[in-house]
């Protein structure tokens, strides 16, 4: 038996009603268009702060929303507060609304504050009256001890004071949005009539539309279930042609973004949100989110994001709330992978993406150019990083090619110093790690006064072994250069391999050899990298740090 506080809870805790929609269509559809946006970031959103924005700040985000494309936006709740009005009254007396911009403002369904919010309004070019009323059982009951009668009534009649309002008012273009609040958890028979009434009461037609807001005030349950409550919705609505049918789901659950795209799935034209998900308690759907999730499926979302990093630092200058780290397509570390398997497998797909040819990096969803990140920060090193990652790095920041078994090798050493440091490693970092093990031919071991004569068998090398306070005049032969020094050395070794690759172009080209070396005794593989515009340099110094590291390690 559960100990947990939790045992109980199927007696405290009610799931929702289950819709009966056993035809739903939603499933088999494919989103081929981007909704209708509605920002809410200036109302929900800033309802939502601990300290609402200033009029100064409003109209800074405001400005950032209308570049970033939004077409309409909710600018506040004018008879909410003396700054809220005096806010959309500058928006539209100081001429700040673009003109492909319409703003919208948020009014309960009660006469003086509908006054007050048309009065904010008039002299705007076009504007939207966003008209609520909660509708579920437990507001009717509870909240209004309202009958579902007069809570019908009551939206109908401030239906009717806007329309007479609207009439009077002809040089506004005036459009209404009705949203029964608590739609999620109203009957859906009830939310069908009040809607109907509504949009009848207005006089829908092709030339008077009529936005439907159907709300996850609070989010009680399962995307696929909103689906259904969408979807039944959108089959009965009269007048659906002349419908525009928006969803504004809240984040309670943490699956608003489901909630919104399975919404669009079932009939939705349109959606209410906040960037990054702002908005009360666990905020309202993420517009960034559904826009590049848009963006992945191929569907331009007629929104720019591809600065986000301006984007975030304007929203976290503005709302005084930071981006988390993780944030879908924003956090700082989204573009990032430390596991050694995901950096190898984002590397092979570098390696193999052709330019112009769709996307396919393995776990990077979204190219980060597309939104303004570079490929930098893409891989870094830290304790669960592996060669891969530590390739990358050193081949994007250095232009090191480095062979696969030098790779191991390496790896080897960075997680020796990892385990010490115990924090991230970066590339100049790992950059210098890498020469001092593999480039080191100063000591114990230094060769130097290399002269070289071409023989018809092959090269002769002469040359100075200075180890500590011994200089030893040597000389051997080969059939090439490297053969001639290895016999020159005299030592009990044999070379395993040799790989030469340039690095940079051009005047600027540099030859990176590296070397593996083997002694009779010793399995291990001993590595040194030689870089220099001269070829025979490069291996020289790559023999020499091989000599080095063999050295240094007994
Ligand atoms: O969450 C909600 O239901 C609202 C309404 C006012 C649309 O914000
Ligand atoms: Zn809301």
């Amino acid at each position: 038996m559960s100990s947990s506080v939790f045992a109980r809870c199927s007696q405290k805790y009610v799931p929702m009603p289950v819709i009966d929609l056993p035809d739903r269509q939603w499933p088999g559809r494919a989103l081929s268009r981007a909704p209708i946006w509605l920002s809410t970031d200036l109302r929900d959103g800033n309802q939502s702060l601990m300290e609402p924005m200033s009029a100064a700040r409003k109209l800074a985000l405001f400005q950032l929303l209308c570049t970033l494309g939004f077409k309409e936006i909710e600018v506040g709740f004018p008879a909410a507060s003396q700054v809220e009005f005096d806010f959309v009254r500058a928006l539209i007396e100081q001429q700040h609304i673009p003109p492909e911009v319409t703003i919208q403002a948020l009014t309960q369904a009660r006469a003086p504050l509908i006054e007050r919010t048309l009065v904010a309004l008039t002299g705007a070019r076009r504007a939207i009256v966003h008209l609520y009323i909660a509708t579920s059982p437990q507001f009717r009951q509870t909240v209004f001890q309202m009958s579902r009668q007069s809570v019908l009534e009551t939206a109908l009649a401030a239906v009717r004071q806007v329309r007479a309002y609207a009439e009077a008012h002809p040089e506004t273009e005036w459009l209404l949005e009705f949203s029964p609040e608590t739609f999620n958890a109203t009957e859906a028979d009830f939310s069908l009539e009040i809607c109907n009434a509504v949009t009848a009461c207005w006089g829908i037609s092709a030339a008077r539309p009529v936005i439907l807001n159907l709300p996850a005030t609070v989010e009680t349950h399962m995307p696929n279930r909103y689906a259904d409550q969408i979807e039944w919705m959108h089959r009965r609505l009269a007048q659906r042609e002349h419908v525009v049918l928006s969803v504004h789901p809240h984040n309670d659950r943490g699956t608003a973004v489901a909630a919104a795209e399975l919404a669009l799935l079932a009939g939705a034209d349109r959606v209410e949100g906040c960037l990054f998900g702002q908005g009360e308690r666990t905020g309202n759907v993420d517009l960034l989110t559904l826009a590049l999730n848009c963006v992945t499926q191929g569907i331009d979302p007629g929104l720019d994001f591809s600065d986000l990093d301006t984007v975030i630092r304007s929203c976290t200058e503005l709302t005084g709330i930071p981006v988390h780290p993780r944030h879908p397509y924003a956090g700082e570390l989204v573009y990032t992978a430390f596991s050694g398997s995901h950096q190898d497998a984002i590397k092979k797909g570098f390696a193999a993406q052709i330019a112009g040819d769709p996307w396919q990096i393995p776990y990077l969803p979204i190219d980060p150019r597309d939104v303004g990140r570079s490929y930098a920060a893409v891989i870094r090193v830290n304790s669960q990083s592996g060669k891969g990652g530590i390739a990358y790095l050193l081949e994007t920041a250095y232009g090191l090619a480095l062979p696969r078994r030098l790779q191991i090798d390496f790896a080897q050493v960075v997680q020796r110093a990892l385990d010490t440091a115990e924090r991230e490693m970066d590339a100049a970092t790992l950059w210098s790690l890498f020469k001092q093990t593999y480039c080191q031919t100063e000591t114990p071991i230094a060769l130097t006064d290399l002269r070289w004569q071409p023989e018809a068998a092959g090269m002769r090398v002469w040359l100075v072994r200075h180890q500590g306070s011994q200089h030893a005049p040597l000389q051997g032969q080969g059939n090439g250069h490297i053969a001639a020094l290895i016999d020159a050395l005299d030592e009990p070794m044999r070379l395993v391999s040799y790989e030469e690759h340039a690095r940079g172009t051009g005047a600027e080209a540099e030859a990176v050899a590296t070397i593996s070396l083997r002694w009779d005794d010793d399995p291990t593989e001993w590595f040194g990298v030689g870089i220099d515009t001269d070829i025979v340099t490069a291996s020289v110094q790559a023999v020499n740090a091989a000599l080095n590291r063999y050295y240094t390690a007994r």
